[in-house]
């Protein structure tokens, strides 16, 4: 493959939740564009799947990101392992739905340790290499849930919303320093966790589907090719950013038979 084709080669990216889902296809396609990846995720026979598709030496460290002191563990491991790296996605999530009255304090606790501090703390730990060497990629994996008001999600969104928000606010710290900060926020994507809300799904939900401007649901692989984007040269002048990747579900307004 060419120069062009391989826009991240010699380069190291650290994915967080790569055993399956968007995770997965993102690691598939960093790999594909020339970069060595770190895959972790609780899983492990998941990320020796995932990890015996690439072609770049992948590496596996797993974490349980809900534990205190995984994240730091997890950056200083990879350090270790790889030395600097270049590329952070910082994908691990997950969601809970419920009413906002039947709220649970243990849950929320282990909600804003995956999708928040997780993330601030991968940050600090592998920033300060970025920093000495003037450059690198940081992309945290939001939600649309974040430009909206979704019904029964108010701690996914919360934690969505502060994605976006320290998204922005480390662009700022970490631009003087040539570390670009950017999110993706996915609409329905087809994974794991689009199948398990299936079961429950609302009427609101079918009718966000119905939707979407490009008339589908979303791919992992099409989330994936942003973000390869977003942690190329190519995006060298992008920072701050929340970029919607939902087929124009959010702003674009399609119009039902019958509405007006
Ligand atoms: N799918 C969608 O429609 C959609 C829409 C908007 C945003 N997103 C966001 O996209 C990201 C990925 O979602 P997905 O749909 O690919 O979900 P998924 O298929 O459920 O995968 C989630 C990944 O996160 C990892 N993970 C979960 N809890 C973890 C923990 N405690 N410690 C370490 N890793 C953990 C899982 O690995 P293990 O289970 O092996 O630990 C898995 O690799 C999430 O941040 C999600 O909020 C998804």
């Amino acid at each position: 493959m060419n120069q062009l084709g391989r826009p991240l080669d010699s380069r190291t990216a650290l994915v967080t939740g790569s055993s399956r889902g968007i995770g997965e296809a993102t690691a598939r396609a960093l790999d594909e564009a020339g970069a060595r990846v770190i895959l972790t995720g609780r899983t492990v026979a998941d990320l020796e799947r995932v990890a015996s598709g690439l072609g770049n030496e992948p590496v596996i460290i797993p974490a349980d990101l809900s534990e205190a002191g995984e994240g730091t563990r997890l950056a200083e491991a990879a350090i270790s392992m790889v030395g600097c790296v270049d590329v952070l996605v910082n994908n691990a999530g997950f969601p809970i739905r419920g009413a906002p009255e039947e709220l649970v304090e243990a849950e929320l606790d282990r909600i804003l340790a995956v999708n928040v501090r997780s993330i601030l703390m991968l940050v600090a730990g592998l920033g300060p290499a970025m920093i000495e060497r003037g450059s690198g990629s940081i992309i945290n994996v939001s939600s649309v849930a974040s430009l909206r008001g979704p019904i029964g999600r108010v701690a996914y969104t919360a934690t969505k919303g502060a994605i976006d928000a320290m998204t922005r606010a480390l662009a700022a710290d970490w631009g003087p320093k040539g570390v670009r900060v950017n999110a993706v926020n996915p609409g329905i994507i087809k994974t794991a966790m689009f199948e398990s809300r299936q079961e429950d799904m609302t009427d609101v939900a079918q009718a966000m589907a119905r939707r979407v401007a490009l008339g589908r649901l979303g791919e992992p692989r099409d989330v994936a090719d942003v973000i390869v984007f977003l942690a190329s040269d190519a995006a060298s002048y992008v920072t701050g950013q929340t970029i919607a990747i939902d087929g124009g579900m959010v702003h674009a307004m399609t119009v039902q038979e019958g509405s007006g």
